[in-house]
């Protein structure tokens, strides 16, 4: 370690980018560590990662992590929730304990209940930002990539779903189940951030562009866009499309992913603000500290007696394909 005198006394040097890069990358190897990202976090930890992507996408990678001896996950807690219980036998480490969705917080297990006792016919679907005490009552989870799939799966006339509000208006939308809000306040405060008159604005601008909105925004804004679709799907849209402009209308860091992977297409976020500060918690710092130390507060656990019926409601959602986006596009793309 180096040292340098600051007003604080003498610290240790910070270590730069590429020191940090390196002696995580030395350390994963060492420990065996499987480092799991999502598309929100920040490109620096995105290109350490072993896998980066959308929620579904990290519940299967967590289900897979035979070889390795501990798992670093980079994303809001329930998704290290979700891979603690796919991966039992590997402990499970969060960079930043601090980093809960605030959607999650809407519904609890006991509310969960009480709309089952409301609606005894009716099964329930969580959507996977949900807390584990809210999993533990659930029929079923599904993600953003799986919402459609796993709805109309069920073969019921109607369902309770939630606690994303806008997830719900997009399920409602794409199929033909009758779907029973489980809190209609429910919603994620970066989505909901987005509005109409901003994708207008860009159309204006850019009148040949694909605009691309996650499920989570208001479904206005799903309308005005030309497909909705998880932080997964945006990325193999992309991919595949001819386009060369998209408007992206989701968190800034599936934008700089986007723009980093198609240097010769113009990715524009419809909304730069649109920034989620749970996920941005973890830093190259964090993982190292928790790749040498491997700190008892940065473990994530299940309450046992939760666990197994957590693990058969994801280990059903993983055999689901996934759905493409949900709305037909032009014949440009
Ligand atoms: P995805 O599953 O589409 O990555 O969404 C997760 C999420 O938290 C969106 O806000
Ligand atoms: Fe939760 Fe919204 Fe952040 Fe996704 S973007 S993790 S839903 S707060």
């Amino acid at each position: 370690m180096r040292w340098e005198l600051s007003s604080r006394g003498v610290q240790p040097l910070a270590a730069s980018c590429e020191e940090l890069r390196e002696r995580i990358l030395e350390l994963k190897k060492k420990r065996k560590a499987l480092i799991l990202a999502h598309n929100y976090q920040t490109l620096d930890i995105q290109e350490i990662a072993d896998f980066v992507g959308d929620s579904l996408q990290l519940a299967r990678k967590s289900a897979e992590s035979e070889g390795y001896e501990m798992v670093v996950f980079a994303g809001v807690r329930f998704m290290a929730e979700m891979a603690a219980v796919l991966s039992p036998d590997v402990p499970v480490y969060i960079p930043d304990p601090g980093a809960l969705c605030p959607l999650a917080a809407y519904l609890t297990g006991e509310k969960v209940a009480a709309k089952k006792e409301e609606y005894p016919d009716a099964p329930v679907v969580v959507y996977v930002n949900t807390t584990a005490d809210a999993k533990s009552k659930t029929d079923y989870i599904c993600t953003s990539g799986s919402a459609i799939e796993i709805v109309k799966s069920i073969g019921a006339e109607r369902v309770l779903f939630g606690p994303d509000a806008n997830l719900a208006d997009y399920v409602r939308e794409h199929t033909d189940v009758e779907i029973i809000d489980l809190d209609e306040r429910g919603h994620c405060y970066v989505h909901d951030k987005f509005d109409v008159e901003m994708i207008l604005e860009l159309k204006k601008k850019y009148p040949d562009a694909i605009a691309i909105a996650h499920p989570e925004c208001p479904i206005e804004v799903q309308h005005a866009a030309d497909v909705v679709g998880s932080t997964g799907m945006m990325a193999n849209f992309v991919a595949q499309s001819d386009a060369k402009v998209f408007l992206i209308a989701t968190e800034m860091g599936m934008v700089e992913q986007l723009q980093k992977a198609h240097p010769d297409k113009k990715i524009l976020p419809v909304y730069e603000g649109a920034v989620c500060r749970q996920m941005k918690k973890h830093t190259l710092e964090k993982i190292l500290h928790v790749l040498e130390e491997m700190p008892e507060e940065n473990l994530v656990t299940v309450p046992e007696e939760h666990v197994p019926h957590i693990r058969q409601v994801l280990e059903e959602m993983n055999k689901v394909k996934g759905q493409g986006p949900a709305k037909a596009v032009s014949a440009r793309t």
